[in-house]
């Protein structure tokens, strides 16, 4: 019996060093020890021997049980580190990745120049006032001095909400706004932004595009007021050498009308790509108010005249930081915004 517990510890031995995993071990423990394993099924047979064997016997089998036990509680240990460092190196976190940089977000260029100009006006007395972009045919074209027939409503194809509502496709409806609510109170100086629309969808022409309307109404107000301010807006906005041209030109609104342009502000006059070789740039609408304007309007034009103008903010970006491309404002990329 002692030769059998002694062949069986070698064996064990062996199982318990090559179990492969936790589950394997207690396979291994189960048969060696369980209450039917090969071990307490040798301890049962004891009996059968003669009386003066048992006690080494059973010391032996006592030391062989103990071992056992220690071994496997030693490899138990061991397989357990081992999946404890597998888990580990699986779930490692690797610090040193570097994190993801969070981007600030930047001014619009169009709102740089916006708020820009704003300061320009304001600087000049005149306040900023906003109008609808859903608006009525009415302010739109009718007060404005454009009859339903009337040709000048070509040049604005818009949309129509219904025959009377529609996206505005300039500011001008402000100017009508703002003076029905201040008649027949002097002086009126304000300026109005804001989007505008129109059917339109290429490199230089967008569905939606800004612009500011000025408008000015008092007793004595001449065309050279309007000239003066103009000339200081382009002046604050495009540099102090910036000269100004007045062409003259059509408005229903106005009389008489003009298209002002700035000395180029690539190269100063002397004609080059962007200027097409002219050494000017056109840059906005102007006039002195029409009187019928005024008069739908409730001002009494034996008493008062006014300047107004127009002009589109995306076109004044543009030319302020070199832009060729109108649909870059746009776009959303943040290469472009970024630059601002
Ligand atoms: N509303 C005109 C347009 O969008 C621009 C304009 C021209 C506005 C002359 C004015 C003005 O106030 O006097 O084409």
């Amino acid at each position: 019996m002692l030769e059998e517990l002694e062949a069986l510890l070698s064996q064990a031995r062996d199982a318990i060093i090559q179990a492969p995993d936790l589950s394997a071990l207690e396979k291994v423990r189960i048969r060696l020890l369980g209450r039917k394993g090969e071990l307490t099924s040798l301890l049962r047979r004891m009996n059968q021997l003669p009386p003066d064997q048992r006690p080494l016997v059973g010391q032996r089998a006592n030391a062989v049980k103990e071992e056992l036990e220690q071994l496997l509680t030693h490899r138990e240990d061991e397989l357990k580190n081992r999946a404890l460092a597998a888990r580990l190196q699986a779930e490692a976190l690797d610090v040193t990745l570097p994190g993801r940089a969070f981007t600030l977000g930047h001014t619009h260029p169009l709102t740089l120049v916006l708020e820009e100009i704003e300061r320009v006006f304001l600087g000049l007395g005149f306040s900023v006032v906003e109008g609808p972009e859903v608006e009525l045919d009415w302010y739109n074209f009718e007060a404005l001095n454009i009859p339903k027939d009337h040709p000048a409503r070509d040049m604005q194809d818009t949309f129509f909400i219904t025959e009377e509502i529609l996206l505005r496709t300039h500011t001008s409806p402000v100017q009508v706004r703002v003076l029905e609510r201040l008649a027949p109170r002097l002086p009126v100086k304000v300026i109005a932004p804001g989007k505008v629309y129109r059917r339109d969808d290429d490199a230089t022409h967008s569905p939606m595009f800004h612009q500011i309307e000025g408008l000015a109404v008092d007793r004595h107000i001449r065309f050279s007021d309007l000239k003066g301010i103009l000339l200081t807006f382009a002046q604050e906005i495009f540099g102090g050498g910036t000269r100004l041209r007045f062409r003259p030109s059509y408005f229903p609104f106005t009389e008489p009308s003009a298209e002002v342009d700035i000395s180029c502000v690539i190269c100063g006059g002397e004609g080059c790509r962007v200027c097409k070789g002219t050494g000017w740039l056109e840059i906005l609408g102007a006039g002195m108010v029409h009187p019928r304007v005024l008069e739908v309007s409730g001002y009494d034009t034996s008493t008062c005249r006014g300047f107004a103008f127009g002009l589109g903010i995306e076109r004044v970006a543009m030319l302020k930081y070199g832009i060729n491309d109108l649909r870059l404002f746009f776009g959303n990329d943040w290469r472009f915004l970024s630059q601002f």
